[in-house]
């Protein structure tokens, strides 16, 4: 297939302006969403004798990323070049203020991420970037470092990126979820409660399946940094204690996130899968497609509100597990994409979305690819999406996708309806996820 891929390179004022195909699809947009790299645990039980002091990388304290997670971004960024700069030619070779934009969750190891990732990809003393043009020629400051913005919003208010946003819409549909007869079977389990006992005992506080997460998220960092001292100074932990409460943590997550083995899960007439993957992963599948939208409509337009996406060739977000989790929840592929099945996305996790126009049929096409984690490399995910039978999907699929879990309301107003009065599932919507799932079971039992 390498022969049937002619690399077109023109002059835009711009700069080097070039453009990659494959075939008669020529790729004309490119969105990345990951998730930061290795940290410290954001808190902790009040036993453990890994305190916030033990954590003194990354600036120290909770929730830092550590060297080994600006390892893993400035890695991830140096495979973004190799394969948008060198492969396809699609990028410029040196950092273009029109072409990039990155946009990062308010919160110190996403933004570092981002910087790591930036360095990775344009910031490397390779010849690429000029002196005084790109960053100054001065004692003191790295040779071929330039520095790239890093924009934000603010944390709470960030229902795209942060999943712990300040949203009671969402806190009452997780209320509601619980109250579900699936959920509560789960929960009432002896698993899990001889489970959630041991640990509020071991942990000097009460465990249910809200913090498990982050008992088993301390303690999974605990076993990558004090591997050797884990065992004495928290004489109850086991390899096989560890591994039951992760598993039962995953299975809250799937439910977190909307996925159900019970679809549709219906409580008090709400839809809770629907509802929750709605106000999850809803509003950044909805960003991406709109941002391919406005791309595509603007092609070949000169107006000036064109100008921003003519220029822009790779919008970035640099976000968390979470946020990974719940987009993949949204297009039902968290099984497929994220091993092993259930677990959060690792550590520089990232999603790759690409857009291509085919000159032939004059159609958008998307393709999705997902890094897994630092050293697997890029793999494509395309097919694992209902509807999409080729690593190049039409992107009407991606479309009705982002309808069906497209937020009721504008997010900001959403999260703060009372879901007591609110009756906004539709018998249609219901119907069409039933149909989704139905069909896709079946996909599923291929394997
Ligand atoms: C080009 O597209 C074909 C299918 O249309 C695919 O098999 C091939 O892997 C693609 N080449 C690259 C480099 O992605
Ligand atoms: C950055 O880290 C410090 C120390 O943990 C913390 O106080 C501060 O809130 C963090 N800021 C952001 C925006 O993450
Ligand atoms: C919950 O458990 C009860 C009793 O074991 C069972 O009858 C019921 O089908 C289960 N419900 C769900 C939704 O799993
Ligand atoms: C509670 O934990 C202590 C050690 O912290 C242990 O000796 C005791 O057996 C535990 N009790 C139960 C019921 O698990
Ligand atoms: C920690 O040590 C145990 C053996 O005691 C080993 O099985 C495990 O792989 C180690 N974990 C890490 C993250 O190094
Ligand atoms: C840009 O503005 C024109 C009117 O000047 C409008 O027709 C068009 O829909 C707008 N395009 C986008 C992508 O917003
Ligand atoms: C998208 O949804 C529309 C309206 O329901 C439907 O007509 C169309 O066939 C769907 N397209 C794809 C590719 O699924």
């Amino acid at each position: 297939m390498v022969s049937a891929i002619s690399i077109i390179g023109l002059f835009a004022l711009t700069g080097f302006s070039t453009s990659y195909t494959n075939g008669t699809k020529e790729l004309v947009f490119v969105q990345t969403l990951w998730r930061h790299g290795d940290r410290s645990p954001t808190k902790t039980f009040p036993t453990d004798p890994y305190q916030e002091s033990a954590w003194t990388f990354g600036g120290g304290g909770w929730g830092q990323l550590s060297p080994t997670g600006m390892k893993q971004h400035l890695n991830l960024g140096k495979m973004l070049r190799s394969r948008y700069v060198t492969d396809y030619q699609f990028f410029p070779t040196k950092y273009n203020a029109k072409q990039i934009y990155v946009r990062s969750t308010d919160v110190n190891r996403t933004i570092i991420s981002a910087m790591s990732n930036l360095l990775g990809q344009y910031g490397q003393d390779d010849g690429s970037s000029v002196a005084d043009v790109d960053y100054p020629a001065v004692v003191g400051w790295p040779k071929g470092f330039v520095p790239i913005a890093v924009h934000t919003v603010d944390d709470d208010t960030d229902h795209l990126g942060n999943m712990e946003s300040t949203c009671p819409f969402r806190e009452q549909v997780w209320n509601l979820a619980k109250t579900s007869d699936e959920v509560k079977n789960f929960t009432n389990s002896d698993k899990v409660q001889s489970m959630l006992a041991k640990l509020t005992n071991y942990t000097g506080e009460t465990v249910d399946i809200d913090n498990l997460w982050i008992i088993t998220n301390a303690l999974y960092i605990e076993q990558i940094y004090f591997n050797d001292s884990i065992r004495t100074k928290n004489s109850w932990f086991t390899d096989d204690l560890y591994a039951q409460a992760d598993a039962i943590n995953d299975q809250v997550q799937l439910y977190q996130n909307g996925i159900f083995k019970n679809m549709p899960n219906v409580v008090n007439g709400h839809d809770v899968g629907v509802l929750t993957r709605k106000i999850r992963g809803g509003p950044i599948l909805n960003d991406m497609v709109m941002h391919m939208n406005i791309k595509l409509a603007c092609q070949g337009m000169t107006t000036p509100n064109c100008t921003w996406i003519n220029n822009l060739k790779n919008y970035v977000y640099s976000a968390h597990d979470t946020t990974i989790y719940a987009f993949f929840s949204a297009l039902l592929i968290e099984e497929y994409a994220v091993k092993p099945s259930g677990g959060y996305p690792l550590y520089s996790a990232a999603v790759l979305l690409e857009l291509y126009v085919d000159s032939a049929d004059k159609k958008p096409y998307f393709k999705m690819i997902y890094h897994e984690q630092d050293g697997s490399g890029f793999k494509t995910i395309t097919q694992g999406i209902q509807g999409c039978s080729s690593d190049y999907c039409d992107l009407d699929v991606l479309r009705n996708f982002s309808a069906t879990i497209q937020p009721d309301q504008p997010i900001d107003q959403w999260c703060y309806s009372d879901l007591n009065k609110y009756s906004g599932v539709s018998t249609v919507s219901m119907l069409l996820i039933a149909v989704i799932l139905a069909v896709r079971n079946d996909f599923f039992g291929l394997f």
